[in-house]
């Protein structure tokens, strides 16, 4: 049974869509077809339309559904009815994430090995579609369990958020890095990642749809931007992201990631340079990292990379899928140095 736009309609959507209208006759266009097309969109039955010829069905039908794309956007659901998991989702850009969902319609599942910030988001969102799960995604049992309890509880697994991530310590010489530490920033990068699209898999390929979107960053374009670990993991998910979109896209699943320029949170704003630092640390973090950034005039904050998250993560990305989403304003595919717009 396709859904609006030809897709599959959300799990938890009882959709019935009634028979098409006859094409012999073009009596009874109009009100008929409208009445028609709004049944295909309201998910209820009506009485079958007259005959119609199929060429004003055809230009009514697709014009309404114009008009219901135009609504649905402007009423700003874009994933009503829908599943999300979002790892790492207690804090930072997997709270912003997790909001966003939630203001959007979908029933999400908050995975993190912080359980206090968890519980303490799900119970200020207040829902029946908002639970918590202990996750540390590094075990693939506990992340079989997290997306387990998530398709339980709502249904099925719409959205894979993999956002959980470290960077590791701050060393400025490789001679002093602690190679156990690399270690243990592939583990939650990439083989969290790694558990997070294997699970979500197994929900989404025999429902033949869904969207896994992996958190990667600006470092997983050029070095520079974090510890080698980090920027290592970080090259690894887009290649994790192109590989399982390779093998996905033939079931209807969507493989993305996004990378984003530094934003503040707990993760980031310990490797702002120590003569950066000011008395009020947010605005230190700001002014530091937006004298560096292309795009002025705006701070890059969680919100903006949730906002990409969820366009990947909803139908209006639908025929998107292995793009690294960078959400940069520019930064990693511009270089001013040699002030070519400059007098
Ligand atoms: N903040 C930035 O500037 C920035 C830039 C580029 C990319 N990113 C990426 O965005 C993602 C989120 O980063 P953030 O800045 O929000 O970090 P954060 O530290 O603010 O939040 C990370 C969340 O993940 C959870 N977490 C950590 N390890 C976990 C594990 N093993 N299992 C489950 N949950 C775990 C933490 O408890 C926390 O709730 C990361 O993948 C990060 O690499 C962040």
């Amino acid at each position: 049974m396709a859904g609006p736009r030809g897709l599959p309609p959300p799990c938890s959507g009882l959709l019935t869509i009634p028979e098409a209208p006859s094409p012999d006759s073009a009596e009874g266009a109009g009100d008929d077809v409208l009445r028609w097309a709004d049944a295909t969109k309201s998910k209820s039955k009506v009485a079958a339309p007259p005959n119609l010829s199929w060429w004003s069905v055809a230009f009514t039908v697709s014009f309404h559904f114009a008009v219901d794309l135009v609504s649905v956007n402007g009423a700003s659901l874009l994933l009503e009815g829908k599943v999300a998991l979002v790892t790492g989702g207690a804090a930072g850009i997997g709270e912003s994430i997790v909001r966003l969902f939630k203001e959007h319609g979908a029933k999400v599942c908050i995975a993190d090995v912080d359980d206090a910030a968890g519980e303490h988001l799900r119970d200020a969102l207040g829902s029946d579609d908002v639970m918590f799960v202990h996750c540390d995604v590094t075990s693939e049992d506990d992340v079989r369990r997290a997306v387990d309890s998530a398709a339980e509880r709502f249904g099925c697994l719409d959205v894979m958020v993999n956002n959980a991530g470290v960077t590791g310590a701050k060393v400025t010489d490789i001679r002093d890095v602690d190679a156990a530490e690399v270690r243990r920033v592939f583990d939650v990068n990439v083989h969290g990642v790694f558990h997070g699209m294997k699970h979500a898999a197994r929900h989404m390929v025999p429902a033949k749809r869904g969207s896994i979107v992996s958190l990667a960053s600006v470092a997983s374009v050029i070095g520079g931007m974090g510890p080698h670990g980090y920027t290592a993991s970080k090259h690894a998910v887009v290649g994790l992201t192109k590989s399982v979109a390779a093998e996905l896209g033939r079931h209807g699943v969507r493989v993305n990631c996004v990378s984003p320029y530094a934003v503040p949170t707990a993760l980031s704003m310990p490797h702002l340079p120590h003569g950066e630092r000011a008395d009020d640390a947010l605005s230190g973090f700001l002014a530091f990292v937006g004298g560096e950034a292309n795009l002025k005039g705006v701070d890059a904050m969680p919100r903006d990379v949730a906002e990409a998250v969820l366009y990947l993560a909803s139908d209006e990305a639908r025929y998107v899928s292995a793009l690294n989403l960078v959400v940069d304003g520019g930064f990693t595919s511009v270089n001013n140095n040699l002030r070519a717009f400059e007098d």
